[in-house]
């Protein structure tokens, strides 16, 4: 949860994965949205943010013998990213954005996965299509490595929800980072609830990371 601006405007502080850790260095991918991420943009080199974290919860690594599949709808690359860059050439990545514009950190990406498979909605890089649609082609066609695939996914609500309807027909073990508003992201203001099979869940305390079929979508 980051600080954007040390007056009122806006008030709450904003949520961010942690997208990369490099020796001392934190760093975030951000997409600017609204008031909070142009601030950052606008931030100089050099400027001190107040940050409340690491919070919530971390996906949880594959055991060597399966196979990860990690999935990335747009500026979600930014929750996934260093989850494949762990796994070091072990993950298929399926990343999906609108145009090729908005693929982002492609080569970092390309350089730590098994396999790339992109897709755009426009056609502009890779498949022409969503990024659902590529996981699902893959799926039909490696009906042989589905019982060893664990899914990892973040990125638009209707994406994941997609993936957890999919994944529950292939019986795929997937876990999903949700997105939702945040308030005070340390669980106290249950503002950023889910309904899940168990009652209402904090995203920022119980999640992000969820385990698909726990959700009531
Ligand atoms: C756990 C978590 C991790 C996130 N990680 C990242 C990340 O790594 N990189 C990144 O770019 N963004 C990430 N986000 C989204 C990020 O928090 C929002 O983009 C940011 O808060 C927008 O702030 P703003 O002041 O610029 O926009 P605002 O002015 O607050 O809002 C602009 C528009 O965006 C919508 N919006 C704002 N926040 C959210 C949200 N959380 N979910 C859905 N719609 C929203 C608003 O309804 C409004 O329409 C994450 C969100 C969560 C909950
Ligand atoms: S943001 Fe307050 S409980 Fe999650």
């Amino acid at each position: 949860m980051i600080e954007v601006n040390t007056g009122t405007d806006p008030l709450l502080k904003r949520a961010f994965s942690l997208f990369r850790i490099t020796g001392k260095d934190l760093q975030i991918l951000y997409r600017v949205r609204g008031k909070g991420t142009a601030i950052l943009k606008n931030m100089k080199e050099g400027a001190y943010l107040d940050m409340l974290g690491p919070l919530g919860s971390f996906y949880p690594l594959p055991p060597e013998d399966q196979i990860p599949l990690i999935i990335a709808g747009g500026i979600g690359i930014a929750s996934v990213f260093s989850l494949a860059e762990r796994l070091a050439g072990r993950a298929i990545v399926f990343y999906g954005a609108r145009k090729k514009y908005d693929l982002l950190m492609f080569k970092e990406i390309e350089a730590c996965a098994h396999e790339l498979v992109v897709s755009t909605d426009d056609g502009s890089a890779g498949r022409k299509g969503t990024v659902a649609e590529a996981v699902e082609a893959f799926l039909r066609s490696h009906a042989s490595l589905i019982a060893s695939c664990a899914i990892y996914a973040c990125g638009p609500y209707p994406l994941l929800k997609t993936l957890a309807q999919m994944t529950q027909e292939y019986r795929i073990r997937t876990y999903v980072s949700m997105e939702e508003h945040m308030a005070c992201g340390i669980g106290a203001c249950l503002g950023c609830v889910v309904k899940t099979r168990d009652g209402y869940k904090r995203v920022c305390k119980e999640g992000p990371v969820m385990s698909a079929t726990e959700i009531l979508w």
